[in-house]
């Protein structure tokens, strides 16, 4: 993350950064007597709503968390079908991504994905690497504690290697190691589906964000639903520790 990345708005302002569990698609499907696939293949349609919602009203950064490092204990049918499923929307999105100057971006442990699979990210990313309109992050095998260890790797390294000095290990140091360096922090995090936890997505840099939860199921998310959330965002006081009154009268920039 940058260094003004706690650089606040003023609540009246939209969010720069929205981060997305996409929770519920197969309850979604259950409740539909359809098999759970169904509600991971409708969630992509709403995926492809909220994509094009954040691009049209410039947001800067969309994440999007689309498979934990815990989904691995699916059943191993659920997760190939995932893995096909992704496969397939990145080859039939990517075109129509780039054309409106979306720049895709992957975190998480990517080792774990197949040849193809890791392909078709490196390729998405290459092509859109230069796009200057929406940030999509997508967290596909992700984890909070992944992105901290791994964060933790590179300093201890770069500590026994002599580059970098334990004293200079400080937030903003943890910080640009992440796999999120260069983004600002997330302002709005949306839960779908009814749960109210975290599910070890970004730990780190949920520390000041705006949480809102909604029981909608993702596949039944739609533009409505988020502009419902960034309302919520707007009515919100950000404090950052700083009493109410300080906010209020400017006398602090956030
Ligand atoms: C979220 O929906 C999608 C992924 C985790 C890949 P779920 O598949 O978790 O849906 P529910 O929670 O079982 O309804
Ligand atoms: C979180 O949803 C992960 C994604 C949406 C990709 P889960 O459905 O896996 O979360 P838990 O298991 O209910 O906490
Ligand atoms: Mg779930």
């Amino acid at each position: 993350m940058s260094a003004d990345a706690s650089t606040s708005l003023p609540s009246e302002s939209n969010p720069r950064h929205i981060a997305i569990i996409m929770d519920g698609n197969g309850r979604w499907a259950q409740k539909r007597m359809m098999p759970r696939a169904m509600g991971h293949k409708a969630g992509v349609k709403a995926v492809r709503a909220i994509v094009d919602y954040c691009a049209r009203h410039n947001i800067e950064v969309l994440t999007l968390f689309a498979f934990s490092s815990e989904n691995w204990r699916r059943p191993v049918e659920e997760v190939s079908m995932l893995m096909s499923l992704f496969i397939s929307t990145l080859q039939k999105e990517i075109n129509k991504l780039d054309k409106n100057n979306v720049r895709v971006r992957f975190i998480g442990d990517r080792a774990a994905f197949s040849e193809q699979l890791r392909s078709k990210i490196t390729e998405g990313e290459i092509q859109t690497q230069n796009n200057t309109g929406l940030t999509l992050v997508v967290a596909a095998n992700y984890g909070g504690r992944w992105d901290l260890s791994q964060a933790f790797q590179k300093i201890a390294g770069k500590v026994s290697e002599g580059e970098l000095l334990i004293q200079n290990v400080d937030e903003q140091c943890i910080d640009q190691h992440l796999s999120t360096a260069d983004l600002p922090e997330p302002d709005l995090f949306i839960r779908t589906g009814g749960e109210q936890r975290v599910s070890n997505f970004l730990l780190w840099q949920l520390a000041y964000t705006e949480l809102y939860f909604t029981p909608t199921l993702w596949p039944d998310f739609n533009q409505n639903a988020l502009e419902e959330a960034i309302k919520s965002f707007k009515t919100r006081q950000r404090r950052f520790g700083h009493t109410g009154e300080q906010v209020l009268n400017k006398t602090i920039t956030l």
